[in-house]
């Protein structure tokens, strides 16, 4: 029987719409209702505490909603939170997001892999375990985006000034070799033209997670058995513990250049 309830999907902000836009873009039957905190953004630096709360609300206002599944779109709340959440609401299926270390790893030729993120997420047990599980396959070095989120949320990813801000944290990755970037924050994958930019013509792959979490997402429709009729209408909500202006950014950022 098909389920014609929406994919829940949550991020501290506008990160997730880098998701959404995957799942906008291979569902066209599912409905899906977004909700970017917004209020309590950015997430990075706070407490492991402070971010299970605020995901627990979020998953708790897109069970309101009716969420059939919900994708937790931020790298930052997966590491801080994901494991509470599954255990407290069993019935739903989630999937996470988590810096795609792996492949990275399994396709370098230099050896040497660049991972962004944000301090929290290189902080969590799952990316530390991830990395010294490919630590004999590839060095990996890290760097914190830093600022890289509060400019995707005031929009100003074509200032001038972000230029320096990317270089800030991408320019080190580069000079130690790496040939493969992941992109391990769902606000990032906005900044692309400006990372390709400070990569220049250096042979750097650059990874995100969007169509990896896609697929995992219509592997967990099917092995629930909840995806849409084939001829259902799509209805997109966009939410925000933030104020409505908030929630008018949401919608137009998800549907801009499409
Ligand atoms: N989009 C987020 C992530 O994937 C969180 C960024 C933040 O709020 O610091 O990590």
């Amino acid at each position: 029987m098909a389920n014609n309830n929406p994919i829940g999907v949550y991020d501290s902000g506008f990160g997730g719409l880098s998701v959404w836009r995957a799942l906008y873009g291979a569902l066209r039957n599912e409905s899906l209702v977004y909700l970017g905190d917004g209020k309590n953004c950015p997430y990075g630096d706070r407490s492991r505490e402070e971010i299970a709360q605020f995901a627990d609300e979020a998953v708790r206002r897109l069970l309101d909603e009716g969420a059939k599944l919900i994708v937790v779109a931020c790298n930052t709340a997966t590491a801080m939170a994901i494991n509470e959440l599954r255990e407290r609401y069993p019935d739903t299926p989630f999937v996470g997001l988590e810096p795609a270390v792996k492949p990275a790893c399994l396709s370098t030729r230099t050896g040497k892999v660049g991972v962004l993120a944000t301090a929290r997420s290189l902080d969590g047990d799952h990316f530390k375990r991830t990395a010294a599980k490919y630590a004999d396959r590839a060095e990996i070095f890290a760097s914190v985006g830093e600022g890289f989120v509060e400019i995707v949320e005031r929009s100003a990813e074509q200032e001038p000034s972000t230029r320096d801000v990317v270089s800030r944290a991408v320019e080190p990755l580069l000079e130690k070799g790496i040939d493969k970037l992941v992109l391990g924050c769902t606000h990032y994958p906005f900044l692309l033209p400006v990372i390709r930019e400070v990569v220049g013509d250096r042979d750097v792959e650059i990874i995100d997670s969007g169509e990896a979490v896609e697929r995992r997402v219509e592997q967990l429709l099917d092995e629930y058995g909840v995806r849409a009729a084939a001829d259902h209408k799509p209805e997109y909500r966009f939410l925000t513990f933030a104020d409505e202006e908030y929630a008018a950014r949401l919608e137009r950022k998800a549907f801009d250049d499409k």
